[in-house]
């Protein structure tokens, strides 16, 4: 019994020799199709896949449970699935030990029968230090075997809003962008380092979100490499003190350095948030300066929070610097963040969210 269960569970990450999930033997194969312009969308798990825009997705990264239905739902509609990947970088300034968890994640890529990888490390490097190179040497040699080992096969990283050193993430963003597919441009989070006054402020605001694509394209990385990420959730901040011009004072968080951050609120998700904000205190505010939507609430034990989100309104404004500067594509974090259920309003306003990504 024990034998049977360790030979099941070796074959099943040991390479190519999984028995295909799919009706179709085809749709195991690994999607060749080459998209002009992606539709980039990262997936936490759950079932919410169903309700994507199909027409749209070019890519989906998942980041839940590996899911066998959702990997031939997407190769049925052309669209690539692809793995997560991260490793401490302290781990892999070995070049043997890099291989080796390259290796691995080509073979359970091709186990799952995916189309790829995004790798998603977001840890604090200096310039010029081992680890530095090492996670350089990492993107190219990940992007050269699954390749090589995949054919049609995607590899893309993923950065903050800036390649201005954020959060300590000073890495070589060039060499990283010219080796991979594709880079997925985090433009979200960007209070994480608050240096000014401690209040609450955007998620994404449109000014510091544009100016952080125009740093990227100044150090001459091909607009054809960037995918603009937008947030499909807001931050949720308990307000100290909340003056009458909305400014909302918020608790002292420091991060990497900063002493104040957007750790301070709670992530929440378009959905919640298009549940909520009937029953806010202000209802819709818009901050012209940043151009987001944000309101105001007062919780069961009576106190005030200001909750910051990005809607259609402030997402098609990004959308239309995708087009004007031919960036390769669009996607958010994270697919599952909308209302998928049957409710009229709540259809309406996802559809719409998935809409407002693609500028005619
Ligand atoms: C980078 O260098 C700064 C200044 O020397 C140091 O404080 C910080 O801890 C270093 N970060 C990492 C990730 O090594
Ligand atoms: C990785 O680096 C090697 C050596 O410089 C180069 O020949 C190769 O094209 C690079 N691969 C990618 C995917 O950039
Ligand atoms: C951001 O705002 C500054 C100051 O108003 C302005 O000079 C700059 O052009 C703006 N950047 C973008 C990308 O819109
Ligand atoms: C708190 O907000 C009130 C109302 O706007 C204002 O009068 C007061 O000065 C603020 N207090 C602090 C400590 O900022
Ligand atoms: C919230 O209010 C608006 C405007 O009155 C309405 O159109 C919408 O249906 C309401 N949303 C929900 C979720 O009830």
């Amino acid at each position: 019994m024990w034998l049977v269960v360790w030979l099941v569970v070796a074959l099943s990450v040991s390479g190519s020799s999984g028995v295909c999930p799919c009706k179709q033997e085809d749709l195991c194969k690994p999607v060749q199709q080459q998209h002009e312009f992606e539709v980039f969308v990262f997936d936490v798990g759950g079932k919410e896949w169903q309700f994507y825009d199909w027409s749209m997705v070019t890519t989906v990264a998942t980041f839940g449970k590996y899911d066998a239905e959702l990997m031939c739902y997407a190769h049925s509609k052309g669209a690539r699935v692809v793995l997560k990947g991260d490793v401490p970088l302290s781990d892999i300034v070995d070049a043997a030990k890099r291989k080796a968890w390259i290796t691995e994640k080509v073979n359970l890529a091709k186990s799952q029968f995916m189309d790829g990888i995004n790798l998603d490390i977001e840890q604090a490097v200096n310039e010029s230090t081992p680890e530095y190179y090492a996670l350089t040497a990492l993107v190219n040699e990940t992007a050269d075997m699954f390749h090589r080992e995949i054919p049609g096969s995607q590899v893309s990283f993923d950065v903050a809003w800036s390649p201005k050193c954020i959060d300590g993430r000073c890495y070589d963003y060039k060499a990283i962008a010219d080796s991979c597919d594709l880079v997925f441009v985090m433009s979200y989070d960007e209070q994480s380092q608050i240096w000014g006054n401690c209040i609450a402020t955007a998620n994404a605001p449109l000014n510091q979100t544009l100016t952080g694509y125009n740093h990227y394209l100044e150090m001459k990385i091909d607009a054809k490499k960037l995918v603009m990420g937008v947030p499909w959730y807001g931050y949720d901040y308990v307000c100290l003190n909340l003056s009458e011009a909305d400014v909302c004072t918020i608790s002292k968080v420091p991060f990497r350095g900063a002493p104040c951050s957007d750790a301070a609120g709670k992530q929440i998700r378009y959905s919640y948030i298009m549940k909520q904000i009937n029953s806010s205190m202000s209802g819709t505010l818009w901050d012209d300066r940043q151009q987001a939507p944000f309101y105001n609430y007062k919780d069961s034990k009576g106190n005030i929070h200001q909750v910051w989100y990005d809607d259609p309104q402030s997402i098609i404004q990004k959308a239309a610097y995708v087009k004007q500067n031919s960036l390769r594509g669009i996607g958010m974090w994270n697919g599952n963040c909308l209302d998928y259920s049957d409710d009229p309003v709540a259809q309406e306003q996802s559809a719409e969210m998935w809409r407002v990504l693609i500028q005619m």
